[in-house]
């Protein structure tokens, strides 16, 4: 099925209201506004706090700090939400401590955003400044293995066979040495949360996150406030990728404000604010990898060194692909972590595996040129059939057929073996591939149902659309397990007393989620025919379900198909006004944790670089996915594309650079934190691959999302060799690297 998003009419005609539209409740309250003030020093603490000038602004009601603000709950504890990393998570206003560059250290509450925002320039706070470090590169020696881990985080497995053995034994090999400098999240929306307090106190929180009950949990274990006491929505999120799975530092600003001066409170961040709360981290990767003559590979080595922040060990899996792509008998990976004193590293859209692949990928084309083999025959040589590292089989796996397609649309045949053979005028032309994976996740998740007396039905579960097409999804996985017609169909998210669903993160929302939701219809579908067979002179009476079929919005007998019972009838003949069900989806661990499951896809890339100037132009992109059943082509093929241009984007424009003498992100506005637009953007062609797996959920669907950027900018790193000759072994790969 390829459908049009079904909130796309209120996105576009402004009816969809993110976190920081929505009014006030009551006229009598009408909505404080919070502006925050970042701190000036990267280490340090405050001495003083000087609020008066800004308290005289008219307008201004209260300037909030670590000395004044309400009562927050002291441990640790308190602070973890559902995807925090281990150790002490940054805690808002707590104390006088600075931790790193841009930290929040006031709020400052007016009547109007203006008079908020001018207060805060006038804010006067002196600094006790201490000695700090933010260059990863400078503080190699301090690493660590990271030991306070994540929730789901998987640390690289025990070397197997003997790698490094063998890589010094090889008759072909490379060794590279690959860095990847830190990106920030853009997402349009900017984090914002509008606090609406209630006559009873009861607080219903519009934030801009990934989990309306992640949020929700969080305010309450900071707050100390009672489960009912807080509401969360988030019915429509304005791109997160990551960046909205922990709560920012603006949601419990904001809560703060609203429970101190007991009104309706509004904190936005502005985009310079955005990138003080977290980033996809500085990584360095050293791969070896050795073969012999005829392709087949004996030893893989991959190793990574990864900032984090002194407070948390954020982690990520950046090595363990390299131990699931290719048969290998002797494969040793390792992953360490530096602190230094920035703000926790986060997820950004495949976390781990942007980077991680991608030193894994251009290494694989270093050795094609070494070994003088074509780049895609050597992943054939070494296709892996089963894990190599436990030996478990794959639950499917159709890479080899995202090879094919993907290099047959692409013409990858006509490609010359050798470097800087094709070129245009001032042009060289190079093409280029590389193999992307990233995890097929289900989680836990609920999800009811109810059928109207008029015959449309309602589905919740309190899910997250970020812009990818959950509601769409829901829609129609809904609409097909009821034979309805999906107009007849809405689904329901983004509210935190909705049925509990995960974060939506890690690509798994449509196997987690949309497994509730057809689970929840089967339920119902039952309850229908229960109800249709006591009908008065039912045709249902004397057959079993497996004898129906629903279809149309009714039900029908499978040997008499032409005669149609209406949804509506069945419900009217029990004089019921609606029908309810619900449904709890748990994963079934046990079959799953028999089998690899993941999502591949195959990456194919021409690249023009000018010889004079070294710019690139990514011209043509052919993306090859198997990702499972496809559950709307449209919305898939949608996010493939975006995925491919944040690809091209990591390979070509983003970085965040430090100074580290200031220890701060200097470019911090989308002016100069490049993205790509536009003019950058050529042919992105996107085909999904047959794939059906019925092991990561019911619906024979893995999710498409994360997978989309996977390999992309190897692909491009790897066309660029190709046109010129030359490895670019970090990203971004900006002309001065090119040249
Ligand atoms: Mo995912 S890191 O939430 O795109």
């Amino acid at each position: 099925m390829a459908v049009s998003r079904v909130d796309g009419r209120d996105k576009v005609t402004g009816q969809a209201r993110y976190a920081a539209e929505h009014p006030a409740a009551h006229p009598a309250d009408p909505l404080l506004y919070g502006v925050v003030v970042s701190g000036a020093v990267t280490k340090g603490r405050i001495a003083s706090i000087d609020a008066a000038s800004a308290l005289a602004v008219p307008g201004v009601v209260d300037v909030i700090t670590h000395e004044n603000r309400p009562r927050l709950r002291s441990f640790d504890l308190f602070y973890k939400d559902m995807t925090a990393p281990g150790g002490s998570p940054f805690r808002p206003l707590y104390d006088d401590k600075i931790h790193s560059s841009g930290q929040p250290v006031a709020l400052v509450v007016a009547d109007t955003f203006e008079a908020a925002r001018h207060g805060a320039s006038l804010v006067h706070i002196a600094y006790e400044v201490e000695e700090h470090q933010t260059s990863l590169l400078q503080n190699m020696e301090h690493s660590h293995k990271p030991s306070r881990l994540k929730a789901g985080y998987t640390p690289p497995p025990e070397p197997k066979g003997f790698a490094d053995e063998m890589w010094d034994k090889a008759v072909v090999r490379i060794e590279g040495e690959y860095y990847s400098g830190v990106e920030h999240h853009n997402p349009l929306e900017m984090f914002a949360s509008t606090v609406v307090r209630g006559d009873d106190g009861h607080l219903t929180i519009y934030d801009k996150t990934q989990s309306s009950q992640n949020s929700r949990w969080y305010v309450s274990h900071v707050f100390g406030l009672s489960k009912d006491k807080v509401t969360v929505r988030n019915p429509y999120v304005g791109g997160a990728f990551g960046s909205g799975l922990r709560p920012q530092y603006q949601l419990a600003l904001a809560v703060m404000a609203a429970l101190k001066l007991e009104r309706s409170v509004r904190v936005v961040l502005t985009r310079q604010q955005m990138f003080s709360f977290g980033h996809r981290p500085e990584t360095i990767q050293r791969v070896r990898l050795g073969a012999r003559p005829d392709g087949t590979l004996t030893s893989i080595i991959h190793e990574a060194l990864a900032e984090t922040s002194r407070n948390e060990d954020y982690v990520e899996v950046v090595v363990n692909w390299s131990g699931q792509l290719y048969a290998c008998e002797h494969i040793r990976l390792g992953y360490k972590l530096v602190a230094l004193d920035r703000f926790s590293p986060m997820d950004m859209r495949a976390p781990g595996a942007a980077h991680g692949v991608h030193a894994l990928e251009v290494a694989m084309d270093e050795l094609s040129y070494e070994l003088k083999m074509d780049p895609l025959a050597l992943r054939l040589k070494n296709y892996a059939d089963i894990d190599p590292t436990d030996g478990l089989p794959y639950s499917t796996k159709e890479l080899r057929a995202c090879y094919e397609q993907g290099a047959q649309r692409f013409g990858w045949r006509q490609r010359p073996l050798e470097a800087r053979a094709m070129r245009e005028g001032h042009e060289l032309i190079g093409w280029g591939m590389a193999t992307g994976m990233w995890d097929a996740m289900q989680m836990f998740a609920r999800a009811s149902a109810v059928l109207h007396a008029n015959g449309n039905l309602v589905v919740s579960s309190a899910a997250t659309d970020i812009g990818t097409g959950t509601y769409t999804a829901m829609c129609i996985i809904a609409a097909d397990a009821m034979g309805m017609p999906l107009e007849r169909v809405r689904f329901q998210l983004g509210d935190s007393t909705l049925p509990v669903a995960p974060v939506e993160g890690g690509s798994s929302h449509v196997a987690t989620v949309g497994s509730a939701v057809q689970g929840v219809c089967d339920k119902l579908k039952k309850s229908l025919f229960k109800l249709a067979r006591k009908m008065p002179d039912s045709p249902f009476a004397k057959v079993r379900i497996e004898d129906v079929d629903f279809v149309a919005g009714g039900l029908r007998l499978r040997a008499q198909p032409v005669h149609i019972v209406p949804l509506q009838a069945i419900l009217a003949s029990d004089g019921a006004e609606r029908l309810e069900e619900k449904y709890m989806m748990l994963p079934n661990m046990l079959k799953q944790q028999k089998y690899l499951r993941a999502t591949h896809s195959a990456v194919f890339v021409e690249v023009r670089v000018d010889e004079a100037f070294g710019t690139v132009r990514v011209t043509r992109v052919v993306s090859a996915i198997a990702a499972g059943r496809i559950i709307n082509a449209k919305a898939a093929r949608s996010q493939i594309v975006g995925g491919v241009v944040w690809g091209i984007g990591q390979a070509l424009h983003e970085e965040t650079q430090s100074d580290d003498r200031l220890g701060r992100f200097m470019n911090h506005n989308l002016g100069e934190y490049h993205v790509s637009v536009n003019a950058d953007i050529h042919d992105i062609d996107v085909l999904f691959v047959e794939e059906d797996d019925r092991i990561v959920s019911r619906l024979g669907a893995k999710g498409v999302g994360e997978i989309g950027q996977v390999g992309v900018a190897a692909a491009v790193c790897n066309a660029i060799y190709h046109a010129t000759g030359r490895r670019v072994r970090s990203t971004p790969m900006t002309p001065d690297k090119v040249m």
